[in-house]
């Protein structure tokens, strides 16, 4: 039987009307949650994030701003920039797209934010936050992965979770959060001896590798939940055919555009999986819709009822 399709974009719209309405309640008390983003130089992927995430603030009414220094920045410039909007106090998340160019010390800028406006949950106070439980920001696309399995039903407590791929962003915290939602949890990386053996413990698999369609069906438990987080760009001719063969909607579009968006999932796993997400239209939606989330949360916890996120130094 075919898998159940995890629509991202239903579940992203959904919390968006969230966001949208928690944010009108917040205009009621004359408080408009504000989200700075950082974009340097001209990276073409990131300026597309960047533009989905200004038009989304607009879409449920939060203030938003982005600032774009040149490619050449230095570290002390950019960290200059950040200190300022860590004292603005209409600004309640700072979000520094990533990447960033190579003379600029990225850990330097992120430990640079004030934990209580990093939307992005990137900083070691949030880090250390989500692995103890207690009430920091957690990164976006870990906790729409999160959303993913709640809103679809899908049970996360005494699951077997395997996590292909460790990062910062992503893998780890994911991992996180399964664990703090009482699943068994294995993080897989590219020393993993036997990794479709492993992968195929999982009733849930999340795949965060950055490698196109690497997950094939072998890798897959028949009816496990299975969560693309990646978003790889496929241009080369042999590839898509090992991906898309006889799919003739693909083929037609990867010809007029010279390329296509492709998990880390192989599409053939759709025949095994029990649930899997799309891509595009999986994980991706979710992350802007946890952006926005992150925004108000950091805006009430900073503006509110006095429960401060920041650590009082
Ligand atoms: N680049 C790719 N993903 C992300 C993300 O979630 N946040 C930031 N700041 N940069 C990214």
């Amino acid at each position: 039987m075919a898998a159940t399709i995890l629509d991202g974009n239903k579940i992203s719209a959904q919390i968006r009307a969230e966001v949208a309405s928690e944010v009108k309640t917040m205009a009621d008390a004359g408080i408009r949650p504000g989200l700075a983003v950082v974009l340097v130089g001209h990276d073409p992927a990131s300026e597309i994030y960047v533009r989905g995430k200004v038009k989304s603030c607009e879409e449920v009414g939060i203030y938003s701003e982005k600032h774009t220094p040149a490619e050449t920045i230095s570290t002390e410039e950019l960290l200059e920039l950040v200190t300022g909007l860590n004292l603005r106090d209409d600004i309640d998340g700072i979000l520094v797209q990533l990447p960033l160019p190579p003379q600029v010390d990225s850990k330097k800028i992120l430990m640079a934010v004030d934990p209580a406006k990093d939307v992005d949950g990137f900083h070691p106070i949030n880090v250390g936050m989500l692995s103890t439980q207690l009430p920091g920001l957690v990164p976006c696309t870990p906790s729409g992965v999160i959303e993913i399995l709640k809103r679809s039903n899908i049970s996360i407590s005494g699951q077997e979770a395997v996590v292909v791929g460790r990062s910062d962003i992503v893998g780890k915290p994911v991992a996180m959060l399964l664990i703090n939602g009482n699943a068994t949890v294995t993080i897989c990386h590219s020393k993993t001896h036997d990794l479709p053996s492993v992968c195929r413990r999982a009733d849930i698999l999340i795949a965060a590798i950055g490698r196109a369609g690497m997950i094939t069906r072998d890798y897959v438990k028949a009816g496990a939940t299975v969560i693309d987080v990646g978003q790889n760009k496929v241009t080369d001719r042999s590839e898509f055919e090992r991906l898309f063969a006889g799919n003739a909607k693909r083929e037609e579009a990867f010809n007029a555009k010279g390329f296509t968006l492709v998990g880390d999932v192989h599409p053939e796993v759709a025949q095994v999986a029990g649930a899997i997400t799309p891509v595009p239209g999986g994980v991706g939606p979710l992350t802007i819709a946890m952006l926005m989330s992150n925004t108000v949360r950091a805006a009430r916890l900073r503006r509110g009822s006095g429960a401060r996120l920041s650590l009082a130094c």
